[in-house]
């Protein structure tokens, strides 16, 4: 079986469109300041009192599942991609395995709650991003941009979408959400206990590994996603990333950014609204 599989080569059938993330990015103002406003006026933290919360919530929702597909593909990979014990510790790849079975557990339920939600499967773009972090040639990079930065996302949106599941009064979104968010914060440990013991004698290698995590940080804060700001749609949820093996430090700087990208979001607007017609 081939080895060190490239994101193009992902297999999905026709139902599904993929996007690079900076396609998905790709600033629509110039093209359509009307939507961009309208955008821009309603992103802030998603609960069911947004007028755009049914679409948003959905499309979120469908978000999550490729991910999880991708999470799968990508901690398979990791088993398979690496000599055991040269590249890859077999305790590594065991904690990888059982990471594919928490993922294809949450594919299912996510599946399952798109189409309680009233979605269909491919209905939304995939961002395949999750997967191109899984690409590296090194295990400890992977472990640092998916399960540390990627997972440590879905740490954030899970928590949001929980609370999301209770304010709308739906048992099953928030009780699912809950679930899933238990595992990811194993998934996110098991980044930061691996991150720390392969580089342990290392500090090169855990220098390219924490600037590979922060980058893939990075392309997610764009736009004030994630803050610990309402003004956000998801919120930093710090006390499970605590549990998951984040340093306070880690923390404070990834509100930091995160506070630096919604504040560049706020002036891209206000220049965007005072340059358009009433
Ligand atoms: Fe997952
Ligand atoms: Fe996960």
């Amino acid at each position: 079986m081939r080895k060190f599989f490239p994101v193009q080569d992902l297999a999905r059938d026709e139902r599904f469109t993929q996007a690079t993330n900076e396609e998905r990015m790709a600033d629509p103002r110039g093209t359509n300041i009307a939507s961009a406003i309208r955008k821009a006026r309603s992103t802030n933290r998603l609960t069911p009192s947004r007028p755009d919360a049914t679409d948003a919530a959905r499309s979120l929702m469908h978000g999550i599942m490729v991910g999880e597909i991708q999470a799968l593909e990508g901690a398979g990979r990791t088993c398979f991609d690496f000599v055991t014990g040269e590249e890859a510790p077999f305790a590594l790849k065991l904690d990888m395995a059982r990471q594919c079975w928490d993922e294809a557990r949450h594919v299912e339920i996510s599946v399952k709650l798109s189409e309680w939600m009233g979605t269909e499967l491919g209905q939304f773009v995939e961002n395949t991003v999750l997967f191109a972090a899984a690409c590296s040639q090194d295990p400890v990079l992977r472990l640092a941009g998916v399960n540390r930065a990627l997972e440590g996302l879905a740490i954030d949106v899970f928590t949001t979408m929980k609370e999301f599941g209770e304010l709308a009064g739906d048992p099953y979104l928030a009780f699912c959400e809950d679930w899933m968010l238990a595992d990811e914060v194993t998934h996110v440990k098991m980044g930061s206990v691996w991150l720390r013991k392969i580089t342990e004698n290392d500090p090169e290698r855990r220098k390219k590994a924490l600037e590979f995590q922060s980058v893939v940080d990075k392309i997610f804060s764009y736009g004030g996603l994630r803050s610990e700001s309402d003004e956000s749609p998801i919120l930093l949820a710090r006390r499970f990333r605590e549990l998951a093996g984040f340093s306070d430090g880690e923390l404070t700087e990834i509100a930091d950014v995160s506070l630096a990208a919604l504040n560049e979001r706020r002036e891209a607007v206000e220049k965007t609204l005072a340059s358009s017609p009433a």
